[in-house]
């Protein structure tokens, strides 16, 4: 018997790739990762499977996992690719490794996947499954057939597979660190998005009371927010109802695709802004100007390394030492103001924190003014004599 995984969403692709899976003669074995779906789409995405006559399925709960070994990383690297925090990319890596998991326990010869040949999420699932499971089969049935939408919907209409009713007209892709929104006329650049895209963030002009939350880290990772300690994913989901509250982290780019397309992109991640806008704060209070400087072009590489799905790479792990090292003095509070969609830093501390406020201000003596003449006389000397050259 020809064993097949099949990383399952339940959706109308991945529901194709289980009917054409079996066409070439495999048996499937579904498998749902969960990174933070809603419950009853859980139990909808086994029912749908079931259904379709898959041999087995699994649920797997890695939320956790994906909160502590990816989003945490995500936060300490501040990471956003073109302003977008990157939520669908970060979940693919874990999505494929927990497939490979399956699929080496069920000793199966193939691992499927219903990515399309626009996308990222081909790169990201294909490259993690041949750094995990080098020898296994990976087979994209809808790339591979170059199947359009409407080839898709008769196909499935024939398979007796449930076609997304008219109310769906986008393709929504959600998990913790945020919720993106494709397809219908968003694709258009030019066309103004509905309110009706939205399920996280309320309207921020619907917005009536300013909101002051405070975020605590330790070593880089949120651990408290306003006083409350919570486990890793209730803080995630916290932090985005917080936000969410206030219409924070609504975000509309163009973005570049790994294959060099431009899409028009939305998202919301209130959650995932709140934080990385804490952290960065907190980070201005306790690292060297040097750190800061050299952590930016880092963070710039890590991000984009995470979108073209290298989390496993060699590179990426690399810059994780620089990461963790840097992060082992940022703990402290920040409070931030939530208001109308926006929001403002104002205020930090720290045990690590280099600001000395006695230095700065003018009573101060530690800081003889008469000995930065010398350094101030001689600062830019290259400048000056280039300036005399010409
Ligand atoms: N463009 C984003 C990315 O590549 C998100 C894609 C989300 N997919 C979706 N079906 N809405 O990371």
């Amino acid at each position: 018997m020809k064993k097949a995984v099949l990383a399952y969403s339940g959706g109308l692709d991945t529901s194709c790739c289980l009917k054409l899976l079996e066409d070439m003669g495999y048996k499937v074995i579904s498998v749902c990762v969960d990174v933070g779906l809603p419950e009853e789409e859980l139990k909808e995405v086994e029912e749908k499977a079931k259904n379709l006559g898959v041999l087995k399925h699994y649920t797997i709960d890695a939320k956790e996992e994906f909160v502590k070994d990816y989003i945490f990383r995500a936060i300490k690297a501040n990471a956003l690719y073109e302003g977008y925090p990157l939520s669908t990319a970060l979940a693919r890596p874990l999505i494929a490794k927990k497939v490979v998991e399956i699929a080496k326990k069920e000793g199966a010869e193939a691992i499927a996947h219903g990515c399309t040949g626009k996308g990222n999420d081909q790169f990201r699932f294909e490259t993690t499954i041949r750094m995990l499971h080098p020898n296994v089969k990976i087979i994209a049935p809808i790339r591979e057939l170059n199947l359009t939408r409407q080839e898709e919907i008769e196909y499935a209409k024939k398979k007796g597979i449930p076609i997304p009713t008219e109310s769906k007209k986008y393709s929504i892709d959600e998990n913790l660190w945020g919720r993106s929104i494709e397809g219908g006329e968003l694709e258009n650049p030019n066309y103004i998005p509905p309110e009706e895209i939205y399920a996280w963030t309320k309207n921020p002009t619907e917005d009536k009371e300013e909101e002051i939350v405070e975020i605590e880290f330790k070593e880089g990772i949120p651990i408290k927010i306003n006083g409350e300690e919570l486990d890793y994913v209730e803080l995630i989901k916290r932090a985005n109802e917080i936000a969410g509250k206030h219409g924070i982290g609504r975000i509309d780019i163009i973005e570049d695709r790994i294959i060099g397309l431009k899409s028009r992109e939305n998202y919301e991640c209130p959650g995932a802004i709140l934080l990385i806008e804490a952290h960065k704060a907190l980070e201005q209070l306790v690292l060297t100007k040097d750190e800061l400087m050299f952590k930016q072009i880092v963070e710039e590489v890590y991000a984009d390394l995470i979108y073209k799905g290298l989390w496993f790479g060699a590179l990426k792990e690399d810059l994780d030492a620089f990461i963790d090292k840097t992060q082992e003095r940022v703990t402290g509070t920040v409070m931030l103001k939530l208001f109308g969609g926006s929001l403002r830093v104002i205020a930090r501390d720290s045990p690590y924190s280099l600001y000395r406020q006695e230095m700065v201000s003018f009573d101060d003596k530690e800081i003889n003014q008469q000995e930065l003449a010398g350094i101030v006389k001689y600062f830019g000397l290259q400048d000056v004599l280039f300036r005399r050259v010409k």
